[in-house]
């Protein structure tokens, strides 16, 4: 998600914009760039990478005397992390910065490229402040320029736009993304959150949907659709790690209501109407691929695990997965007809990285499936898939698992398209089922109150079997994994047909068994799976859209069309089941005891 900062005032500018942003960078980024007003004219600074590379930039530029300034971190959706693309995006006498997607931009552009317009980068973004000059230039009033422009963009926005045409003024706009102005006597903030402005400013307004307006030092008109509007303002927080959470309790708990939104950042630009692209792969990487082997720990080896069915089922080629601190020294025979893929939320596992380096030292061509640009990983890798997650806090990993599943998901599919291995009927099914996750992913207060009340009675017990069937074994795998994580308690993943192998000796009124149980996939199997469990006293959580009479507790989840569409709902359900238990038991959801966010040493 991309970053925001603006300003009005006497105050030293680069400090503020580079500091606020500095207080966005979890929310992640791959560009950055500032822009500025005083004395009438127009200063730009911008750099890929970092923000430390902007500092870089800037060492030599101070601000002098009172002025409007603007800075933005990118997360690109639109075109490759550039100089070119990042933002703030000028005009002939302004410049602009968004946050968000707008979605008639491609139309708007048509126009002013047919009007003679040049466009420098690939964004959708610099449509914005061409379409704002076309009517600067027209009616000559700034406002109703931006006004006019505000009113033609479709999407979802968090815009501030500054000209020369109006050098003390900032003109913003709020659609679908958030946005907020804060105030210090006279002087005017923006900022996409809280934690920018907090310590500089004491009062703040969080825009709605659909209002726009300009400020200028002292002085802000705000506007909708019904015309100019009053606004009420409120105190703003002292606390910057609560605003980070942005009302949350933990940031793993943010993170899991957090999962519907990036899940469409992940896809953005790669699933269209009628195909999956991925614009930073060259198709020579598959050329002479007749196989997969994949290498991860922790949850990205379960997002691994579960991508394994769908290579294998949708793109027709073998698909191994191995964990990487044991392949490390299993002396595993490598072969060049195998793409190498890693799969890694923080790039700097170390396990990961040294069995990359095994597959490149074998002449392995590599791909990595990585959360943070820039990383280890990322960098020793031939080619690179961004998971587009922003940045994971909480040290069990949630959004960044949802978002390395769905990306190999797109994958399979990719392949399936590449290899002819997938109808276009079965391709336009599949991409239904992706454009649905999002919704899937929305975390319902009924859902999170019945598992808030329900996890009072999982807080002791001998243990813990989550089991499933097919992908859902995995998830099993992994629901297990976050319980273990923060409650401490102990848990096993397990197949649900191994169960009577030996397992089943456990089963008594003491052994909880949280049961994956979609209609979509073998549901009679592993329905007659936990009647066994039930048999034999042990207590059933059941999850599953089919209401489950022998089950002592029961998640009843949506009847979908599509396996993964219930993979991704059930995930939700043993993330929060976690979390509650957690939160009953006093652990530290955010920083469980013995765990590191990154595992940087063998
Ligand atoms: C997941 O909840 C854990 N924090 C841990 O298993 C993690 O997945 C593992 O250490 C791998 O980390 P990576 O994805 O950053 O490589």
């Amino acid at each position: 998600m991309c970053g925001i900062v603006g300003y009005i005032g006497p105050k030293e500018k680069k400090e503020i914009l580079l500091e606020g942003l500095q207080e966005l960078e979890y929310r992640g980024y791959d560009s950055a760039g500032i822009a500025l007003i005083e004395n009438d004219t127009l200063k730009y600074f911008k750099s890929i990478g970092k923000l430390e590379n902007l500092r870089v930039k800037t060492k030599n530029y101070t601000s002098e005397g009172f002025g409007v300034c603007i800075g933005h971190t990118r997360w690109a959706t639109h075109g490759k992390p550039t100089e070119l693309n990042a933002h703030p995006h000028l005009g002939a006498y302004s410049f602009v910065i968004h946050n968000g997607i707008i979605e008639n931009y491609q139309e708007i552009k048509d126009e002013l490229l047919a009007g003679g317009v040049n466009f420098l980068s690939q964004t959708d973004t610099e449509t914005i402040v061409h379409y704002f000059e076309k009517n600067c230039k027209r009616n000559g009033h700034a406002f109703e320029a931006f006004q006019q422009t505000v009113e033609r963009l479709q999407g979802a926005y968090a815009t501030l736009l500054i000209s020369e045409a109006a050098p003390d003024t900032i003109f913003f706009a709020k659609n679908g993304s958030p946005m907020l102005i804060a105030f210090d006597g006279d002087d005017v903030y923006f900022a996409s959150s809280d934690s920018p402005v907090i310590g500089r400013a004491t009062e703040v307004y969080y825009l709605e949907d659909g209002e726009y307006g300009y400020a200028k030092a002292g002085e802000v008109k705000l506007f909708d659709e019904n015309g100019e509007k009053s606004f009420t303002r409120q105190a703003l927080t002292a606390d910057k790690v609560l605003a980070q959470k942005d009302g949350y309790r933990f940031f793993m708990e943010k993170e899991i209501y957090e999962q519907s939104r990036v899940m469409g950042e992940t896809m953005m630009g790669r699933v269209l109407d009628e195909s999956i692209v991925f614009d930073e792969l060259d198709n020579s990487l598959f050329e002479g691929i007749k196989a997969i082997k994949i290498c991860a720990c922790g949850t990205s080896y379960h997002s691994a695990l579960t991508s394994a069915y769908l290579f294998e089922r949708i793109a027709k080629v073998r698909c191994d997965v191995e964990i990487a601190s044991e392949f490390r020294y299993k002396e595993p025979l490598l072969t060049k007809d195998t793409l190498f893929i890693t799969i890694s939320q923080s790039g700097e596992t170390a396990d990961t990285l040294e069995a990359l380096k095994m597959a490149k030292r074998a002449g392995l061509k590599s791909l990595s499936i990585c959360n943070v640009d820039n990383s280890s990983i990322v960098r020793e890798s031939d080619a690179a898939i961004l998971t587009r997650a922003g940045i994971e806090k909480g040290v069990a990993s949630t959004k960044a698992f949802a978002t390395q599943t769905m990306v190999l998901w797109m994958l399979a599919l990719y392949m399936g398209q590449e290899r002819a291995t997938v109808s276009s009927a079965r391709l336009k099914a599949e991409i239904g089922a992706m454009l649905h996750t999002p919704k899937a992913l929305i975390v319902t207060d009924e859902l999170h109150a019945k598992l808030h009340r329900l996890s009072k009675r999982y807080l002791h017990g001998h243990g813990f079997f989550f089991i499933g069937r097919d992908i859902f074994f995995p998830l099993a795998l992994e629901g297990a994994l976050k319980l273990k994580e923060i409650s401490y308690l102990h848990a096993e993943g397990y197949p649900a047909g191994e169960m009577k192998h030996g397992p089943i000796a456990l089963a008594d009124s003491e052994l909880f068994t949280i049961a994956l149980m979609p209609k979509t996939m073998h549901y009679d199997k592993i329905k007659s799976n936990v009647e066994e469990l039930s048999a034999r006293d042990a207590t059933i959580l059941a999850i599953s859209p089919e209401p489950f009479k022998l089950a002592d507790d029961f998640i009843q989840t949506q009847y979908s069309s599509h396996p993964m569409v219930e993979f991704f709902e059930m995930m939700v359900v043993t993330q929060l089941l976690a979390l509650e238990i957690s939160v009953r038991l006093g652990n530290d959801v955010d920083m469980p005891r013995n765990l590191a966010k990154s595992v940087t040493v063998e």
